[in-house]
């Protein structure tokens, strides 16, 4: 078991217990109010038997995870640290998550849900969203942490925080919107909610299911445990299987965008000159040479990019194919709050076009071409000077994450 350290909202540190193999399908746990990541040790145990890798995660405030000096516990705080740790796994979990981090993960995913997560499963969470029931789940937090008497598990500022009428209030509306593989699994004898209530809620889902795990009253800590985890390996199995993903016409973009992501690219910033000498740029990595005679290439612009209109107007723009150490260059022009080039080298070059300082090269342009090209546009460049470096090494980009060149 390794011990991994996500960063939630502004940076706090969430820790996690990861077991499985790197390639496995990714199931990520979250815990209820009153408990850490250790409530889930026998889950973990047999999702890693069955093929999955398991990502315990202790939410702020709670257990390793950071407790941060500004008490800030609020809800949509946990529910920002989530859509961050999800953002930094390498694949898209199934989320499994109970009590507050079945709210938590509800809140996260009404928004982007593909994008983020290949499912999600609700074990005991309330979910008529009422405020009354949802005192009740936020005065665990109260009680004494387990198994060690004593010794605080999470920070007592969390109860403070716990604000049961705003979470209900986000919660309203938010199932339909959950366009994911979705199991809601109740204990058949759970105070918390009713049957009622979860049919309810999981006919709102767009796909979803329901078990009711028989002698129980709290699934997840409860001795029906093995049962449980029958449900959420037969869900795993039919609902996640393992094997290759498979894209199809239609079905999510960010499959699509994965698959993509299986050609090993170099990395480019694409610059041009506003008419009022203001430089724009954007990082790229659809680059591809086009012709030999005349001299062509191309690059594919996503028609929302805030640079699109500039770079679709300009008579001329430069391709500046990045080298290892200019990755901070990589995610200022890819990123959004930054002042591009306040805080990067570049001179205008000869054919008037913004060249990046120390890059492996540069093309400067004159637009060739516009072709429409989907949710982008081919932008065609004739080159009419190239510099280049030949000493350095290229930053690479290889399924969503920078590489270097590694010769054996
Ligand atoms: C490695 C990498 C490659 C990218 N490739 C492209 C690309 O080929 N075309 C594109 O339009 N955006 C691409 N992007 C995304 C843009 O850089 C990003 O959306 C940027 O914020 C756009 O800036 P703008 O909205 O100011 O134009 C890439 C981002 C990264 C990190």
């Amino acid at each position: 078991m390794a011990v991994v350290a996500y960063r939630g909202f502004a940076g706090v540190r969430l820790e996690a217990d990861v077991v499985g193999a790197e390639d496995d399908p990714a199931v990520l746990l979250l815990h209820g109010a009153g408990q850490t990541r250790a409530v889930w040790s026998s889950v973990a145990d047999a999702l890693e038997k069955a093929g999955r890798r398991v990502i315990a995660l202790d939410l702020r405030g709670h257990g390793g995870s950071e407790w941060p000096d500004d008490g800030r516990y609020d809800f949509e705080t946990m529910v920002e640290d989530l859509r961050a740790v999800l953002a930094q796994l390498g694949s898209r979990p199934m989320v499994v998550a109970s009590t507050l981090g079945g709210w938590i993960a509800v809140a996260a995913l009404d928004r982007d849900a593909a994008l983020l997560a290949s499912g999600l499963v609700l074990i005991d969470t309330p979910v008529n969203f009422d405020a009354q029931v949802m005192r009740r789940v936020g005065e665990r937090m109260r009680e004494p942490a387990s198994p060690a008497p004593g010794q605080a598990q999470w920070d007592a500022r969390l109860f403070d925080a716990f604000d049961a009428d705003s979470i209900a209030a986000r919660l309203q509306g938010a199932a339909p919107r959950i366009a994911l593989p979705a199991l809601y699994a109740r204990g058949a004898m759970s105070e918390l909610v009713s049957t009622a209530d979860a049919a309810a809620f999981v006919g709102q889902l767009p796909d979803g299911e329901l078990v009711e795990v028989a002698d129980a009253s709290l699934v997840v800590t409860e001795d029906r445990i093995d049962a449980l985890n029958g449900h959420l390996i037969d869900f795993l199995e039919r609902r996640a299987p393992r094997g290759s993903p498979e894209y199809r016409a239609g079905s999510d973009a960010r499959t699509f965008r994965d698959a993509l992501g299986c050609f090993a690219t170099g990395v480019t910033v694409v610059t041009a000159m506003c008419p009022d000498g203001t430089p724009i740029g954007l990082t790229a990595n659809s680059f591809t040479s086009v012709s030999l005679d005349p001299p062509l290439l191309l690059v594919c612009i996503a028609k929302g990019a805030g640079s699109a209109p500039y770079l679709r107007g300009a008579d001329r723009f430069a391709v500046n194919v990045l080298q290892i150490g200019q990755q901070p260059t990589s995610n200022r022009f890819a990123g959004k709050d930054e002042d591009r080039f306040a805080a990067t080298p570049w001179e205008v070059g000869e054919f008037g076009t913004p060249v990046l300082s120390g890059s492996l090269s540069s093309f400067e342009c004159a637009r060739e071409a516009v072709h429409d090209g989907g949710d982008h546009f081919i932008l065609v460049g004739r080159v009419l000077k190239a510099i280049f470096e030949p000493r350095r090494d290229p930053l690479l980009y290889f399924r969503g994450k920078y590489r270097k060149l590694h010769f054996a």
